[in-house]
């Protein structure tokens, strides 16, 4: 048995196939094997690419809605870097605008095949920034185990084409890519992004009175940072994204639960080597249980893979974690949502989880960004609550995203 699955108890009810039990052990023995678990060192950054002209009012929305504010901005030859940070902690939220409202990379073209994501055809989370040890060694090492690399000369985008990034191949089963530094990001100058962009005095003037309103409420002592990353695949592909992606980090497989009412599974890996999930968020993976072409055999809900077969394979929402806690009067969730919904910021449906005298979770959705077509989670863990959810939470979570990201016809 791999020290991680000694170390790990498995959590869930979710049963997977024979394949995924065999693998991943050999999985884990592996990358020990191999050295990669030795070279990763954690997640450093998020990466999200907005159409030409949305990254201030993305900014906008992120300045109410988050605690990332600017800290550094580059202008490269392709796009506008817009890097975020939440109080000097790790990772950074990266925002990527094309200069060019004409732009097209391998983004682009994915986006297009999919009927609501080619609305906003640049609007995607492109992945993570992972430090390691050496990067070189382990894209080395996992080339070796058929894990492929873009190469730099090729890739249109240049943020990603910096010489200091090492970028997988788009996952066959997420869309997602995987990059890898040494850098720790700390002196961003270093790494030659592209020429110094700061703030226009009519962006500062846009963002400050959002940042007062955030403040005014007191949400800064209230939201933290990224809790987890949730990526939704098709139902037959749910093993592969998970494995792939435990081949290519130090992750672990925590556990996965079955959401009946909903057709689908939760599951949910995990960084071994923090103490504190923030600093390198858990990656989730969602997928239908049964695919959509037997729904009407079963007669079973599919908002998952409704989900993906509108926007496609993509990360679907980013869960901020709320302080346990209460504020006038009313869980600390309910305050920040209720004083979001008086900005017009909308949700779908209401929060949900009671929290009352056990360990609990309250959790709510935003409607997705316009920008990032990304939906805002917001999470409050009562009374030491341990999980990423509870089974009814997720039901109904589901089933509110999936009346929103129906095909309009
Ligand atoms: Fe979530």
């Amino acid at each position: 048995m791999s020290k991680i699955s000694e170390k790990f108890q498995r959590t869930g009810d979710k049963e997977n196939s024979k394949f995924f039990e065999e693998y991943l052990p050999k999985i884990y023995d592996r990358r020990e094997a191999s050295g990669l678990d030795d070279l990763f060192i954690g997640m450093r950054a998020v990466v999200v690419q907005v159409d030409h002209g949305e990254s201030l009012k993305y900014l906008m929305e992120l300045y109410l809605m988050t605690p990332y504010r600017f800290y550094k901005g580059y202008v490269s030859s392709t796009h506008k870097v817009y890097i975020l940070q939440n109080k000097s902690d790790y990772p950074y939220l990266i925002i990527l605008e094309p200069l060019s409202k004409d732009y097209s990379d391998q983004f682009t073209a994915i986006d297009s095949l999919y009927p609501r994501a080619a609305e906003k055809a640049n609007a995607r989370y492109i992945g993570e920034i992972y430090q390691s040890k050496n990067a070189r060694e382990t894209a080395k090492i996992l080339s070796s185990q058929e894990i492929r690399f873009q190469d730099t000369a090729g890739i249109k985008n240049s943020f990603l084409a910096n010489k200091n990034f090492i970028v997988s191949d788009l996952s066959y089963f997420t869309n997602n890519a995987v990059i890898y530094t040494n850098s720790d990001l700390l002196n961003l100058d270093s790494l030659a992004i592209g020429e110094p962009l700061s703030l226009t005095k009519e962006e500062l003037a846009a963002l400050a009175p959002v940042d007062d309103l955030h403040r005014k409420y007191g949400l800064e002592k209230l939201v933290f940072g990224i809790d987890h990353l949730a990526t939704r695949v098709f139902a037959g592909e749910r093993e592969d994204a998970i494995l792939e992606f435990l081949c290519m980090t130090n992750y672990y497989f925590w556990g996965a639960y079955n959401i009946e009412d909903s057709n689908s599974s939760t599951n949910i890996c995990r960084n071994p080597n923090v103490s504190y999930e923030l600093h390198s968020p858990a990656k989730v993976f969602t997928a239908n249980n049964t695919p959509f072409y037997v729904k009407t055999i079963d007669n079973l809900p599919s908002p998952t893979e409704d989900f993906v077969r509108n926007m496609g394979k993509r990360l679907h929402h980013i869960a901020y974690e709320v302080e346990d806690g209460e504020k006038d009067g009313e869980k600390n969730i309910d305050y920040v949502v209720s004083k979001l919904v008086e900005e017009n910021i909308p949700f779908l449906a209401q929060i949900i989880g009671e929290c009352k005298d056990v360990p609990d979770l309250k959790q709510i959705f935003s409607k997705s960004s316009p920008h990032s077509l990304l939906i805002t989670e917001y999470v409050q863990r009562c009374k030491g609550f341990a999980g990423f959810f509870t089974k009814t939470n997720v039901g109904y979570l589901t089933k509110a995203a999936g009346e929103d990201e129906k095909l309009k016809h």
